[in-house]
């Protein structure tokens, strides 16, 4: 006779990443080591959605009894589309990351920004009455301007390539904190924390902004990382920037909200960042 533990027998709650590619995707691992350090039994996968499969394979999840999921590229607008119900930062940003299955509604959330917000926060860069400038004004720009907004910032300056890009995303946010330039216009002004939210890192490319905005007491960040040091944070370096941080805590910081949203406590990110860094490293 085969004697069950009704503890054992029970399912951990399901969640999934979607993607295309997902094979990189550090999120299972993630939320496992939020899952244990919180003593939360869940079972966290990752899914490879073919282009034009996301709903289906959506509702298959939710039919199976799954509680939630993250959305990562090339989905997030999808997802946006698909949720029956968003937070105002989802809507704000046009893209959802994380997704939350009950009582037969989806409900659609962005964490991305505030996962921005919390690595900012826990390295000590002062965002209250500070001056933002952010490079860059694509759809990771769009998700992180609300979530900065309510650190209270003095003022978040968007300086784009393409100027009128940058110009569209201040007036979707009507906010008289926002302004927008080109990288050029930055020439002269001073600020507290630099974000680059371009795709240049990816490429090996920096966006092309004056030495002169690097100040000695400045923060800068990368929304790239990487094994080795982004272009942008070996230039801010080289320029004398007192804080450089790439975005490998924004990914953990990400994920941090989504498992609070599910599970309402928000982890612990910077041993997590200090795990993933080496393991990095490593390979
Ligand atoms: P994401 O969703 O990651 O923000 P995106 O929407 O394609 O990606 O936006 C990419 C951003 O990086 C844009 O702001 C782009 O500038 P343009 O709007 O002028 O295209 C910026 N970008 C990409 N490569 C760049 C480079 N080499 N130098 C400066 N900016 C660059």
């Amino acid at each position: 006779m085969v004697i069950t533990n009704s503890m054992t027998q029970q399912k951990s709650d399901q969640y999934l990443v979607y993607g295309n590619p997902i094979k990189q995707s550090r999120s299972p691992d993630i939320h496992k080591i939020f899952a244990d350090e919180n003593k939360i039994a869940i079972n966290y996968q990752k899914q490879l959605v073919e282009l034009g499969g996301f709903d289906s394979a959506v509702k298959s999840f939710i039919s199976q009894g799954g509680k939630g999921a993250n959305v990562t590229a090339p989905f997030k607008e999808d997802a946006l589309k698909l949720s029956d119900s968003l937070t105002e930062r989802a809507s704000l940003a046009g893209a959802v990351n994380t997704l939350t299955f009950k009582e037969g509604k989806i409900y659609g959330d962005n964490t991305d920004g505030e996962g921005l917000v919390q690595d900012l926060l826990s390295n000590d860069v002062t965002l209250k009455q500070s001056r933002i400038l952010i490079l860059g004004a694509g759809g990771a720009v769009r998700g992180v301007i609300l979530p900065l907004l309510a650190q209270n910032p003095k003022g978040i300056t968007i300086a784009n390539r393409t100027v009128s890009k940058a110009q569209t995303l201040c007036e979707n946010f009507n906010d008289e904190r926002l302004n927008a330039c080109g990288f050029d216009d930055t020439t002269g002004q001073t600020f507290d924390v630099i974000i680059n939210a371009t795709s240049a890192s990816l490429s090996g490319d920096l966006p092309p902004i004056p030495a002169s905005v690097i100040s000695s007491h400045v923060a800068c960040y990368d929304m790239v990382y990487g094994k080795d040091e982004t272009p942008f944070i070996k230039w801010a370096k080289e320029q004398g920037a007192i804080k450089t941080i790439d975005g490998l805590g924004m990914l953990v910081g990400q994920a941090a909200v989504s498992f609070s949203v599910w599970h309402n406590v928000m982890p612990d990110i910077q041993p997590v960042i200090e795990r993933l860094r080496a393991a990095i490293q490593a390979g």
